[in-house]
Formats: structure tokens, C-alpha cells, sequence
């Protein structure tokens, strides 16, 4: 096994990419998205929005946006939001404030994920909303919304912005509280572009009626990406890796605490503010690891990271138990599921809970053939455990990377040379 010794950059954030555009198209002037993530989930944000009459021209350093402030235009056609379930529930709560009618469509896997999240919310600020079971199509029908005050039984970053976009066409003052603080991107963002935004604790309230003013954005690399890379440099011995300028938002930060935890030598080093979201170089060297435990309380700041989690404590020593984790189920696929399913086939001791996972280490993996399901997360976290099994693995549906790191396979391939 070829060990890594490497500096990388890794694709720019994709929660940010797509509020940059959300958040530039309802701003008053033109504002540039810098490192913005050229990746198939951004582009269904951005034809969506395009289709609602916002000019967006795609160079190849920056994305400029000319917003339309709050008000868009309808549109003729339905909106493709593809794979991306960021797309559909940040921008119906965008819709929400829209007097005209849109309908949203998504891929196979969009489809049957759970949008009535979304729903009650917006219907109690007084949109007309229309799904099939809960699922896409999704129909909405806005106009002058409410204010609400919505204490939502689950913490989410993408129902907390649906209902944030939202609150900023309705009068006076909307709020969220959820159970655990989720990423707050979309906070930082609305302060930026001079929204009235009010923080306090795990409640975030937004002045309606707000004028964005349009604003530059540059977008720090992802440390969802970042986690394969980090989790492959921490489990291939005798490695070192430095990943330059990634978010480091402390609603993110979930994957670092919990590798310190399992004894990883991990820094940060050049830690800087690039428009209100910190950045840094996170460095990283192999060494034994030791199992941990995650819990409910911790899963927001690492939700999309439990699979590249499981892989690694198929490496640490002692029994891993994640719990809390039921939101996995309404990923892009099941990732419980997936992850335990396809980390067995490779000889991973790992047990499926409803709500998580128990994983023993360290045992050697073996090359296999596995399935991503489609689903970026789960195509790339096996990429990494091939990198500690033994003989081949071929990964079904490996070009589904492109969701959220199209770079990915090429950085791979020359780190692994
Ligand atoms: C995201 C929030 C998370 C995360 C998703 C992106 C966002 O989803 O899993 O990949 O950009 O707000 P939930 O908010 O549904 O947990």
C-alpha cells in the first residue's frame, strides 16, 4: 500500500456554493461567487434559478449572479432539482414568498425523500403547498407569509434555511429553534448581505421584509470532502497530508473532534476569516487509532461524514457505537444501510442499528466489488477502505462523485500512485 505525502485542495463547500447563489439571486446587485463548487448539485441550484428569471453567468474562476432582490419571475417550465435535496428545501422556502406557482422534480433518489419537513412550516406561514405523499413533485404557491415561531423536533440546516429564506418575506421578525445547533451557513451568509439575523443558542430569527444588498463571496473548500482525504492519510500508515483552505465553521467540525478523540495526530495551521467563515490547512499524519463513541448530540456536526467514520474504525482498535444517526435513512440513499452493507462484503465487522452503528477493529479489509448506490458519499468512503484491503475493489456507479466532488478520482488516483 502506497503511502500518502501529499498537498491537496479539495472542491469548495457545497452547502455555501448553493446559499451563495440562493441568497446573490434575491440580493439588489450583482454579486461574484469566487471557488464556487462547479459540481452537478450546484448546477441543478443554479438552472433552477436561472429558470426564474436570475441572470447567471458561469466563468471559469467565478459565478457572477445579477439578483433580482426578493421577488423572481415565474417560470414556464417545471424545476429540475436533480439529486440535490439543498436544492428543493432552501429554495421552496424561497418560492414561499412567490405569488406565482412552481413545480419542483427531482431524480430517482430525490423522489423519495422526505419533503413534509418543509411543508408544515410553510403552510403555517400561510403558502399553498402540494406533494405527492410527502414526496416530490412538490407544488408551492406563496405570496405575503406570516411570521412563525417554529420549534422543529429535528435539527436540520436545510429545514432551519427553508424557513429562514422564507421568514425574509414575512412581516417582522421569524424564528427556528431545533433540538442541536446545525450548520450555520446561512446565518453568516444573510448577515452578509445585510439581513437583520438574531443568534441565540440553538434559535436563529430573521427581520422580514429585508433588502439584501449584493455582495462577493468566496467559498472555502469543503470539509465534507476534505473528511475522505483526512480519514485516508489518518488509516494508511506511515502517511501525511496537508489539505489547504478548508471551512473550518465549528458547525462542521465534528470529524476533527471525534478523530482526536480516536488518538489522530491532526493541526490547523493558517486559520483565516474568508467573508464570515473561517478557513485553515488541516494536516494530518497516520497513527494507531482507538474506537470512540458518537451520540445524538454530536451528529449535526458530522452527518454527512458517519460513513467515512465507519471506515475509519473498521481500522481502530475497540468497538466504535454511533447512535442517533436515523437521519441517515433519508440521505441520498439509506447510509446505514449502505455503508454496512457494502463495508461487510469487505470483511468489516459492522452491525446495522435503527439508528446507527456498531463497528469492531481493526481487521484487515478485502478487496471487493461494492455498489455506491448512487450515492456520492458512499462511492467515495469505499474508495478509501480499498486503500486498506487487500486485492481489488471495483465500486459500482463510481462517477456519482461528481454530485459533490468532480476532482475527486483524479486526486485519488495521483495520491495513490
Ligand atoms: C446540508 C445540510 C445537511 C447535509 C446536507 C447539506 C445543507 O442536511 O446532510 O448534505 O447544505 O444545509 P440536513 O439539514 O437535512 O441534515
Amino acid at each position: 500500500m502506497p503511502k500518502i505525502r501529499d498537498e491537496i485542495q479539495v472542491a469548495p463547500d457545497k452547502s455555501i456554493s448553493h446559499r451563495a447563489l440562493m441568497i446573490s439571486a434575491i440580493a439588489e446587485g450583482t454579486s461574484r461567487i469566487k471557488n464556487f463548487l462547479n459540481a452537478d448539485d450546484c448546477i441543478s441550484t443554479m438552472n433552477c434559478l436561472k429558470k426564474l428569471g436570475v441572470e447567471i453567468s458561469n466563468k471559469k474562476d467565478e459565478v457572477i449572479v445579477k439578483g433580482n432582490g426578493l421577488k423572481l419571475k415565474e417560470s414556464k417550465e417545471i424545476l429540475d432539482a436533480g439529486n440535490s435535496g439543498t436544492t428543493v428545501r432552501l429554495l421552496s422556502g424561497i418560492l414561499a414568498g412567490q405569488e406565482f406557482l412552481t413545480r419542483i422534480t427531482g431524480d430517482e433518489s430525490l423522489s423519495q425523500r422526505p419533503m413534509k419537513r418543509i411543508v408544515e412550516p410553510l403552510e403555517k406561514m400561510g403558502a399553498c403547498v402540494k406533494t405527492n405523499n410527502g414526496c416530490l413533485p412538490i407544488e408551492i404557491k406563496g405570496g405575503n407569509l406570516n411570521l412563525i415561531h417554529y420549534e422543529s423536533k429535528i435539527s436540520s440546516a436545510q429545514l432551519k434555511s427553508c424557513v429562514l429564506l422564507a421568514g425574509l418575506y414575512a412581516d417582522n421578525i421569524t424564528g427556528f429553534t431545533e433540538p442541536e445547533k446545525s450548520r450555520d451557513h446561512t446565518e453568516r451568509m444573510l448577515k452578509n448581505f445585510g439581513a437583520e439575523v438574531f443568534v441565540n443558542g440553538n434559535t436563529v430569527s430573521v427581520r422580514g421584509k429585508a433588502k439584501l444588498r449584493a455582495t462577493d463571496v468566496f467559498v472555502p473548500g469543503d470539509i465534507s470532502s476534505a473528511a475522505f482525504f483526512i480519514i485516508a492519510a489518518a488509516i494508511v500508515k506511515n502517511s501525511k497530508l496537508k489539505i489547504k483552505n478548508v471551512g473550518i465553521n465549528s458547525t462542521r467540525m465534528g470529524i476533527v473532534d471525534v478523530l482526536r478523540r480516536m488518538g489522530s495526530h491532526l493541526s490547523i495551521e493558517n486559520k483565516i476569516e474568508a467573508g464570515n467563515e473561517p478557513m485553515g490547512d488541516i494536516i494530518i499524519e497516520s497513527t494507531d487509532l482507538k474506537a470512540t463513541e458518537i451520540k445524538k448530540e454530536e451528529i449535526p456536526f458530522l452527518i454527512d461524514e458517519i460513513p467515512i467514520i465507519a471506515v475509519a474504525a473498521t481500522q481502530a482498535n475497540g468497538i466504535t457505537r454511533i447512535t442517533g444517526a436515523k437521519e441517515l435513512r433519508v440521505k441520498e440513499c439509506d447510509r446505514l444501510r449502505a455503508i454496512s452493507s457494502e463495508l461487510t462484503k469487505m470483511g468489516a465487522d459492522i452491525t446495522e442499528l435503527e439508528d446507527g452503528l456498531i463497528i469492531k477493529g481493526p481487521v484487515k479489509l478485502n478487496g471487493a466489488k461494492v455498489d455506491s448506490f448512487k450515492d456520492h458519499r458512499i462511492a467515495m468512503s469505499l474508495a478509501i477502505a480499498s486503500l486498506v484491503a487487500e486485492g481489488s475493489t471495483e465500486i459500482i456507479d463510481k462517477e456519482c462523485v461528481n454530485i459533490s466532488f468532480p476532482n475527486f478520482w483524479n486526486i485519488f488516483g495521483k495520491m495513490t500512485k
